[in-house]
């Protein structure tokens, strides 16, 4: 049985320096001082997967180290500190989103898994042959597949909204395909594969006028904006560690904690259960009733700790420098003859897709991949986006707050590189 922890008041480090020292942060990432082929990493795909500072990797060792034990389980000393540490972290992330109880924040694998926990586990319950659920164009496979799952299990349907030549969502379209039998909304923040940030809160209000919840996939909003969940109003928002500088296999779904309490478990086995008998179980409470078994202790306390250090960073500095690198490349790119950018959204964050002349992307990736610079080649798990502008995948070069006016030249300089060994 999952045991009672006193939640404490905040847990996040206050102490935020404002000077942003781009170098100086460089010097935290030990991989971004690497070479590959000889020649220096210039890793520009962070869409995919962001690098991780030393405080991450301090705080896997301490932990393995110092404290490997497992939670909620044992009366003693190792155990109870692994515990602490891991509810703390869940404090950590609460503030980190602006959620208003740790019984709001579930640790998954990933924003994958916390998308399918809520197709599961909400819609199962609540939708039914003939309800309709809207996603957008826009989406990830992993905020497509785990619905049309559900809708093969029940009968209910998909509606998409479209988006325009610039890859925006036309909010317009959204508004039509709402109807009575619309049981659900589930839609991207901000789209990895073109980088165009949503107009979320406007979608939310949009559904809630009808009663509609909201589901939004932050996983590549959280590494470039502040997150506020009260003030978006979603019902439901899910994030990967990994892509805020975090570890792989962990996770968050944030869920307005009536709807997480009026939803059955996911899955079931230890850690999520009150008593079991081989007549009835009962649950734990939120929110260990959506944690079954052993989790990712290591990476959820690494989670947190990675937080504290974005936090110091601070995403109004985060917010400027990414904003200056997307100008200086944009202006760049947009010069070189037969460069054409895919998605050029009013508002849009950290992602430049493009194709070069009829060049594929993949022999594009493959030379610059040679040339030290790693991009992202393919359909970025959106094959729908690739469908709407008719092309087989893209070039996608994303950043985070370490990369440099630096790298965007050496980009600059392979891409030329490119065209030279094509003409
Ligand atoms: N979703 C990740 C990407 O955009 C893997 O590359």
């Amino acid at each position: 049985m999952a045991r009672a922890y006193i939640v404490p008041e905040k847990a996040v480090d206050t102490s935020i320096k404002k000077i942003f020292d781009v170098e100086k942060i460089r010097k935290d990432f030990p991989i971004l001082s690497t070479e590959v082929y000889g020649k220096p990493l210039v890793y520009l795909d962070n869409a995919a997967t962001t690098q991780k500072p030393q405080c991450l990797l301090d705080t896997i060792e301490q932990y393995y180290k110092g404290i490997n034990s497992n939670i909620h389980r044992g009366v003693h000393f190792l155990s109870e500190k692994a515990t602490t540490n891991y509810e703390e972290s869940r404090v950590k992330i609460r503030d980190f989103l602006n959620a208003k109880s740790t019984n709001e924040i579930i640790f998954v694998r990933g924003t994958t898994e916390a998308i399918n926990l809520v197709a599961s586990s909400y819609g199962n319950k609540n939708i039914k042959e003939g309800d309709e659920i809207i996603l957008s164009m826009l989406e990830h496979h992993s905020n497509i597949v785990p619905w049309q799952l559900l809708c093969e299990r029940t009968g209910a349907k998909i509606k998409v909204i479209p988006i325009n030549n610039k890859g925006e969502l036309i909010i317009e379209e959204y508004e039509k395909l709402i109807t009575d039998r619309t049981r659900f909304v589930s839609v991207v923040h901000i789209s990895n594969s073109l980088g165009t940030i949503n107009p979320v809160k406007k979608i939310v209000r949009i559904a809630h006028e009808r009663n509609i919840p909201v589901l939004l996939d932050g996983a590549q909003a959280a590494p470039h904006i502040k997150i506020d969940i009260q003030d978006i109003g979603c019902d439901f928002y899910a994030i990967s560690g990994h892509k805020v500088f975090g570890p792989t296999g962990v996770g968050v779904l944030y869920g307005k904690e009536n709807l997480l309490d009026s939803m059955p478990p996911y899955q079931g086995g230890g850690d999520m259960i009150e008593t079991v008998t081989f007549e009835k179980t009962t649950y734990a409470e939120l929110p260990h009733k959506f944690e079954a078994g052993t989790p990712n202790i290591a990476g959820a306390i690494a989670f947190g700790s990675v937080l504290n250090y974005v936090n110091k960073i601070g995403f109004d500095n985060i917010l400027k420098h990414e904003n200056d690198l997307m100008e200086y490349a944009n202006e760049i790119l947009d010069s070189i003859d037969d460069l054409r950018i895919i998605g050029t959204a009013k508002e849009k964050s950290s992602v430049i897709s493009f194709l070069l002349g009829d060049i594929h992307p993949y022999d594009t990736g493959t030379i610059l991949d040679r040339l030290g610079i790693a991009v992202r080649t393919g359909i970025h798990c959106t094959q729908p986006v690739m469908d709407r502008f008719g092309i087989p995948g893209t070039v996608r070069a994303s950043f985070a707050f370490y990369n440099t006016k630096y790298d965007i030249d050496m980009l600059v300089r392979g891409i030329k590189k490119v065209i030279d060994m094509f003409s």
